[in-house]
């Protein structure tokens, strides 16, 4: 029989270890990865996203998802959408970083860097009239066509889908969500099946600017408002872009002087 003592040092050393599982992680621990069947590995942060699954597990279907998506907008009859096809250069106040590189890291992030622009990764832009927002960005040399967009995840640690302080996403290979649209739980991408936890994703999060060809980042949260939106280069073990509300906050919550970077559009040589 369990003595009292015994007991008391089972629960110490269990919120111990559930203590630690919370410690302030950018990205997925290692070895939750290591465990991750991609796609089917369930855990308390990724319960299974479509009913059918849920069934299978004898889990409860979901409630049904309440989301407002804008309307669509009335198309400019006189303004016939131009495709831009980029290379994306990516800069700090110190200078440039290189090109994003078109495979992903080991989380199935954007975010590794090469010297070289060709062989980089080549997005599209369809767009019309000036500076646009809300664009999809295409990549057409993806690792892997199921999650053709280069679009937004909610980070792991974020503390809401809201940006504000110490909530961010990842930049990865996503399917798409409408323009104006809140993060969505629908659709696998790079992220889920290299880590096998499942995030929201936002895929028409960006704007660009012809006349300086400037490609710069907006989130969506999930009331439809348009927040502050900054990308940032995870440089260490991570190798990832995220984009964040707050540059500082990431930097405190991740004790580390992540530079906020910008992007530039070049054309494809
Ligand atoms: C892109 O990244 C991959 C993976 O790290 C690497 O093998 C490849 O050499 C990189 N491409 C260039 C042109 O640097
Ligand atoms: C610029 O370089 C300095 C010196 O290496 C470094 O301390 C600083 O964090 C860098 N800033 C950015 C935005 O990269």
């Amino acid at each position: 029989m369990f003595s009292l003592r015994t007991l008391i040092t089972v629960l110490a050393v269990a919120a111990l270890g559930s203590a630690s599982s919370i410690g302030r992680s950018l990205n997925p621990a290692p070895e939750d990865i290591a465990h991750a069947t991609p796609r089917e590995h369930i855990s308390a942060r990724s319960m299974p996203a479509t009913n059918a699954r849920r069934f299978a597990l004898g889990l409860p279907p979901l409630a049904p998802r309440r989301t407002r998506v804008r309307a669509p907008r009335a198309q400019p009859s006189a303004v016939a959408p131009t495709q831009t096809s980029c290379n994306i250069a990516v800069m700090s106040s110190n200078g440039t970083f290189g090109f994003i590189n078109a495979t992903w890291n080991g989380f199935g992030e954007y975010g590794l860097f090469q010297a070289e622009q060709a062989g980089s990764l080549e997005v599209t832009i369809s767009s019309s009239g000036t500076t646009a927002s809300e664009l999809d960005l295409t990549a057409t040399n993806s690792p892997d066509g199921t999650y053709p967009y280069f679009g937004a995840l909610l980070g792991l640690a974020s503390t809401s889908s809201d940006f504000g302080p110490a909530s961010y996403a990842y930049l990865g290979g996503i399917t798409q969500t409408p323009a104006g649209s809140p993060p969505l739980s629908t659709g696998d991408s790079s992220f889920t099946a290299a880590t096998g936890t499942s995030a929201v994703i936002e895929s028409a999060i960006w704007r660009y600017d012809p006349a300086t060809q400037s490609i710069s980042a907006q989130w969506i949260n999930t009331d439809g408002s348009a927040p502050a939106t900054h990308i940032v280069y995870v440089g260490d073990s991570n190798q990832a872009l995220i984009i964040t509300g707050s540059v500082e906050s990431v930097q405190n919550v991740f004790g580390s002087p992540y530079p906020e970077v910008t992007f530039m559009c070049v054309p494809p040589l």
